[in-house]
């Protein structure tokens, strides 16, 4: 008979769990027989002993199968999706849904809300009046069965001991482990019936890992839970030294993004528009792959196939389905400055002297933002989905004194004089013209 005391004992004295004694851990946390300080002692154990490869395994299995595991065999297409592990103006799922669908692969997106510096696919949605991420598994089904892709929250159903095992890391100082990271992203990913996931990891100073050899660490091990776990899955170890594009704030993200899918996009977007058809394009590969096929080539058929989905304006007319389906205003598809609310103040934030941006703070930017009402300091704040900030410079361009960083855009004096400064601060003018960092740093196979 397993007990909680013996294999916390194991653990910390550096022991390797079997898979019996992890899936009595998984089990016992959502059943009560593991309590919570004792979970919390497991937790903390495997912080200082770590996981094998293994181990790792067997966790992100058994928090898996503590809940139901959805099955969408019933729909003829493959299924992939991507993950990415947050970022300031990450916005790519909005842009990635519809491309992979719009190349007839079914995405089935569950996804989060933001807290912190990061921002949340489902709040972006949600700031497209009428759209509704609160669906039923039978409604989300039919919507990616007719459309292709569907968006939705976690459910209650789906790996309920990460749910019960992050509240508690997140009380113990254990988030930043990564066998129990790799666990918590793969137990819910794994849950949603892939055929393929492409992840992408950031690093830098928006990235939940800023340590770029930390990121490459966690990476590798997502990219081989994954695959144990037979879905073909990828990562990109991306740059987060700066907001991905220009928007940062809800409503201005999703602006952005439509935007870019009608052909409208801001320069300065780009990048949002080349990670995300980087991204695409492997999920798309992924899920076709064909050991006799050459991968590079087959890479560059895929992303062809993603522009001409871009260009010819079908993953626009996807996305535009998708707000219908589920209950939003499809007129923001034909004019995304309806997303724009009236009556905003937009605040210069302005270079305090003349040289080349250096550096930024990322992260800051993020929690500038979310410090109004852009985003959410704790779980239970509301979100004002206007607010946001729309960054001009970019690491390397240089800048005369008084040039404007970017503009902020918010209700109030107040709000203008907690956040503008704050911002202006997470930007390092220095003399030397620094070179700019890549963007796409590393792919993991
Ligand atoms: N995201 C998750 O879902 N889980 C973690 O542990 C970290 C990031």
């Amino acid at each position: 008979m397993l007990n909680p005391q013996d294999v916390i004992r194991h653990k910390r004295n550096g022991g390797e769990l079997s898979r019996e004694e992890i899936e009595f851990f998984a089990r016992g946390v959502v059943s009560g027989e593991f309590a919570d300080y004792q979970a919390s002692a497991l937790l903390m154990a495997i912080y200082w002993r770590g996981m094998t490869e293994g181990e790792q395994a067997a966790l992100t299995q058994a928090m898996l199968r503590s809940g139901a595991v959805l099955d969408f065999s019933d729909i003829d297409k493959p299924k992939a999706d991507k993950h990415s592990t947050g970022g300031v103006g990450d916005k790519t799922s909005l842009l990635i849904a519809p491309l992979v669908a719009a190349c007839d692969v079914c995405v089935p997106m569950i996804s989060g809300r933001g807290l912190g510096h990061t921002g949340g696919t489902l709040d972006k949605l949600e700031s497209i009046p009428g759209y509704r991420v609160r669906l039923s598994l039978d409604e989300f089904r039919a919507i990616l069965r007719r459309i292709g892709f569907a968006m939705m929250g976690q459910t209650a159903e789906l790996a309920p001991a990460d749910r019960k095992l992050y509240a508690l890391r997140d009380a113990t100082a254990t988030v930043e482990a990564i066998p129990l990271i790799v666990a918590s992203i793969m137990s819910k990913k794994l849950a949603a019936g892939l055929d393929a996931l492409a992840l992408d990891v950031k690093t830098g100073t928006g990235a939940f890992m800023r340590e770029e050899a930390r990121a490459r660490e966690l990476a590798r091990a997502l990219v081989a839970t994954g695959n144990g776990a037979g879905v073909r899955t990828e990562a990109l170890l991306t740059d987060m030294n700066q907001p991905l594009g220009r928007a940062v704030g809800h409503a201005l993200e999703v602006q952005e993004c439509i935007e870019l899918l009608r052909g409208e996009g801001h320069a300065r977007a780009l990048p949002v528009l080349d990670l995300s058809v980087e991204l695409s394009a492997r999920m798309v590969a992924l899920t076709d792959h064909d050991g006799s096929v050459d991968r590079d080539a087959a890479l560059a058929a895929t992303r062809a196939r993603v522009q001409q989905a871009l260009a010819s304006g079908a993953a626009l007319e996807c996305f535009r389905e998708n707000v219908a389906a589920q209950g939003g205003d499809v007129r923001v598809c034909d004019e995304p400055a309806r997303l724009f609310a009236s009556g905003l103040r937009a605040v210069k934030v302005e270079s305090p002297r003349a040289g080349f941006v250096t550096q930024t703070d990322a992260a800051e930017i993020g929690f500038a933002v979310a410090s109004i009402g852009g985003g959410r300091v704790r779980v239970e704040d509301e979100i004002d989905p206007a607010i946001g900030f729309i960054a001009n410079a970019c690491i390397g361009d240089e800048v005369a004194a008084g040039d404007a960083l970017g503009v902020l855009y918010c209700r109030d004096e107040g709000q203008a004089q907690t956040a503008a400064p704050r911002i202006q601060r997470a930007y390092t003018i220095g003399d030397e013209a620094p070179t700019p960092p890549k963007l796409i740093k590393e792919v993991i196979v």
